[in-house]
């Protein structure tokens, strides 16, 4: 069995070392091979999630399940959000409730830092993704993803295709692959292309470069983050001609390549409806893995919190 790792927080992929980053992917596949988890007696988490989501907010609720953790519901919708209390006043009070962790995903880039220096505050953070900052929990599953895959990173050639500049996921991608030696291109509008991305990688053409690649990771477009100005500048089927994963591009994939995109998905845009569930797509799978590696993050955290129970068989 992999050592389980000590983590007080789960906040960005760059804290953590090379070796970490493994340990938690080994971990993760343990996980999906079916070694068992570690369990606690007893402990209380809290799901924050200021902006929507599906995928990430329901694997933590069921990686949560299967580590037997007691989920303390929090809807914004419902909770005292509503008359103007801050995120700080709100994790203070989840922390003298008692609650051990909360996954909280915000608008705001990097909106931990109050909390995690707080003295107050004793609650563990999992960072579920901070504006357009980070996502390190949909980076690990991806990360697992193509090691499943490739079982190493560095021979890699990888396209990572669409809206850059928007995405917390690619920002996450890009920082990791590139150091673990993966050769990154990058695809999408010129416009949301930002120079700051050339020191890990260059700048293509999707249609130079869909031979050559091992994996197409494709990103969502972000409307919900776009200028009105922004918004009109392509219709659906022209980004699809122009930058998405038509049937033609797939076709010119290499046999053993594989395509990736964190969902959610537009479908014809990004990606031809036809092939999300194509032999080549790893999409369903990596939702799969969202559940493992999540309770390789869960168990960590639980073990720096002196929580690590027993290994139920
Ligand atoms: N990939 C991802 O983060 O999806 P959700 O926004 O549904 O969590």
């Amino acid at each position: 069995m992999t050592k389980i790792l000590r983590l007080k927080h789960f906040l960005s992929v760059e804290r953590l070392s090379n070796q970490e980053i493994f340990t938690l992917i080994q971990r993760g596949i343990e996980l999906k091979k079916g070694e068992h988890p570690i369990i606690p007696n007893s402990w209380f988490v809290s799901n924050l999630f200021f902006e929507n989501s599906t995928r990430t907010h329901k694997s933590f609720e069921v990686a949560e399940e299967r580590l037997n953790g007691t989920i303390i519901p929090f809807e914004t919708s419902t909770s005292s959000v509503q008359k103007g209390e801050s995120l700080y006043d709100t994790v203070l009070t989840l922390s003298a409730l008692g609650i051990d962790i909360c996954v909280i995903r915000h608008s705001e880039e990097n909106y931990y830092y109050p909390l995690i220096e707080s003295k107050t505050i004793q609650t563990s953070i999992i960072n579920g993704g901070d504006g357009t900052g980070q996502h390190p929990s949909q980076c690990l599953l991806d990360l697992m993803t193509i090691y499943e895959e490739f079982h190493q990173f560095k021979d890699l050639t990888i396209a990572i295709c669409g809206d850059l500049r928007h995405s917390r996921v690619a920002r996450s991608n890009m920082m990791m692959l590139k150091r673990f030696g993966a050769t990154l291109y990058f695809c999408g509008p010129k416009e949301w292309y930002d120079p700051q991305f050339d020191i890990y990688g260059s700048y293509a053409d999707i249609d130079d470069v869909i031979s050559k690649v091992d994996v197409c990771m494709l990103l969502r477009v972000q409307h919900e983050r776009h200028t009105e100005e922004e918004e009109a500048s392509f219709s659906k089927e022209d980004y699809h001609r122009q930058f998405g994963l038509t049937k033609e591009r797939y076709q010119k994939l290499q046999p053993h390549a594989i395509v990736m995109h964190p969902a959610p998905v537009n479908r014809d845009a990004e990606i031809a409806d036809e092939l999300v569930e194509a032999p080549k797509s790893r999409i369903v799978e990596a939702m799969k893995n969202g559940v493992y590696v999540r309770m390789a993050i869960l168990e960590a955290i639980l073990a720096a919190r002196d929580k690590e129970g027993e290994k139920v068989c």
